[in-house]
């Protein structure tokens, strides 16, 4: 049992004032795993004072002040990695493949966002004047439990490159993860208040982040829907947002595609994270002609793919986060056959065999229009949808008519062909012929995708603005 008593502000771990507490569960056992205690509003207010009080000489640092404060927290979080692959696999239950990924990702969002300060241009000439990219003030950070490591991360690599300091309220469902990663990232010795982590809901300990009149920038990771309430609670102090949110992204098969590659790329992206992820392309679109045969090969792939304990090597799918996800994702599945949609694979229920945890499975549609609600919405666990099209004009129109735009795939034999198509989608990143992770490349999405970039000199421009000084 693990008991997260303590949060972390001005440069210590402290008892919250808040005294709610939230127990933690193990997803692939249903048992309770530990607690949290909570924070509260006044906790919040104490974060923001802090880091308000940390503002000037952080803002005042000089690149190569960064780029070491950066390269200390990365080193923070490479040594003993099974430590934080044990508190992921444990309270979250994502599989070795993406806890690995997970963790190595951590470690390199420092080194990166290190590469761009260095190569970002603060100081900069406009017509006559002299310009200088300042920080914007305290940033707050809302994260989501899907890749707590990786979220935690990002959002104080760019608080550190931007000069900002940091108040952040993880995932509650995460706190065990928060607290064996922010025990190390104390250890890199930041000056107090440069990052302050405050346990709680959204709520709570959210809306007290988003309506406290020092908080000059805020950074969500998450659902639409709570981007909303942010968004506009932060009008008031006229904050700027950063939003990164859901998807529903588009997978193009081309007719040219082939498929014994094809489709288990397709596949890697659609139960990406046991299919908890904002990237997951999960609108399979495919050319009529090929129909037959790309859904026998979607079905035969999608029935090899083992779900179960994520400690066991083996497992792609693991357990879903909560409950509430398994119940979410029950109901999708509903909703897909009183919508018309025909089951390829799966369903509802656990996959046999595992009568307890949160598993799903993995399930896939067909006969699905894009005006379905299973193919508009998004649904977050493992359950993808096959449209078809007649032509690339067809499949553009349909992979563009989404309310998201975060994230498209396209795959195809002739890459010039797949880049030609790969230009015409509406989405923050397309990804052509399962091409690897670019941890350079800008991050973020179009319409209900969200606002703003993360990663590089791009997502330091969200946390910055230009002072001009002018001269005779
Ligand atoms: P959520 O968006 O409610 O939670 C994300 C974070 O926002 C958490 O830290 C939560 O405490 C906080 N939050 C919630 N309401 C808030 C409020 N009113 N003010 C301030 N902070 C608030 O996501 P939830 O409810 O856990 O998941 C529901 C669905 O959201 C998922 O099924 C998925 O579709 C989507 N989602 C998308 C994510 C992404 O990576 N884009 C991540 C998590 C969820
Ligand atoms: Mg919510």
């Amino acid at each position: 049992m693990r008991n997260v008593e303590q949060i972390y502000i001005n440069g210590e771990f402290i008892e919250p004032r808040g005294t709610e507490r939230l127990d933690l569960i193990n997803p692939a056992t249903e048992e309770k795993i530990g607690s949290v205690r909570l924070g509260n509003a006044e906790d919040v207010a104490a974060a923001v004072k802090a880091g308000k009080k940390a503002f000037p000489e952080l803002a005042q640092t000089s690149k190569a002040e960064r780029v070491d404060m950066l390269l200390s927290l990365r080193d923070a979080v490479t040594a003993n990695p099974e430590e934080l692959i044990d508190a992921m696999t444990e309270e979250y239950g994502a599989p070795s493949y993406f806890t690995a990924f997970s963790v190595q990702n951590t470690a390199s969002v420092f080194e990166v966002m290190a590469e761009t300060v260095e190569n970002y241009d603060f100081d900069r000439t406009a017509g006559r004047s002299a310009i200088r990219m300042l920080p914007r003030g305290v940033l707050a950070a809302i994260t989501p439990w899907n890749s707590n490591f990786g979220f935690i991360a990002t959002k104080l690599a760019h608080a550190i490159g931007s000069g900002s300091p940091l108040v952040i309220k993880p995932a509650e469902q995460s706190a065990i993860q928060t607290e064996v990663l922010v025990k190390r990232l104390h250890k890199a010795g930041l000056p107090a208040g440069v990052l302050n982590v405050v346990n709680g809901t959204g709520p709570v300990v959210g809306a007290a982040i988003t309506s406290n009149p020092d908080v000059a920038t805020i950074s969500f990771t998450g659902s639409t829907q709570a981007a909303k309430i942010i968004q506009r609670a932060a009008i008031d102090g006229m904050k700027r947002v950063i939003l990164e949110l859901g998807g529903k992204a588009p997978t193009v098969l081309l007719p040219d595609a082939e498929l014994d590659k094809a489709i288990p790329i397709a596949l890697m992206s659609g139960f990406a994270n046991s299919g908890q992820a904002c990237v997951a392309g999960t609108r399979i679109l495919a050319p009529r002609s090929r129909m037959a045969e790309i859904c026998e090969k979607l079905k035969i792939e999608t029935e090899k793919l083992r779900v179960g304990d994520p400690r066991d090597p083996e497992v792609r799918i693991g357990p879903l986060a909560s409950q509430a996800q398994w119940e979410r994702i029950q109901s999708y599945i509903r909703l897909g056959l009183d919508e018309g949609a025909v089951l390829l694979t799966g369903g509802e229920g656990r996959p046999e065999g595992l009568e307890r945890g949160w598993f799903a499975r993995p399930t896939i549609f067909t006969n699905v229009t894009n005006n379905m609600r299973v193919a508009r919405e998004e649904i977050f666990g493992p359950v993808l949808c096959v449209l078809s099209y007649e032509d690339e004009n067809e499949a553009v129109e349909i992979a563009n008519d989404s309310d998201y735009g975060l994230q498209a795939y396209v795959l195809g034999i002739d890459a010039d062909r797949a880049t030609r198509l790969a230009e015409r989608l509406i989405a923050g990143r397309v990804v052509v012929n399962g091409a690897p992770h670019d941890p350079r490349a800008p991050f973020g999405g179009f319409k209900q995708s969200g606002i703003g970039r993360e990663i590089g000199a791009f997502g330091l421009d969200g946390l910055l603005e230009p002072r001009a000084v002018l001269t005779p």
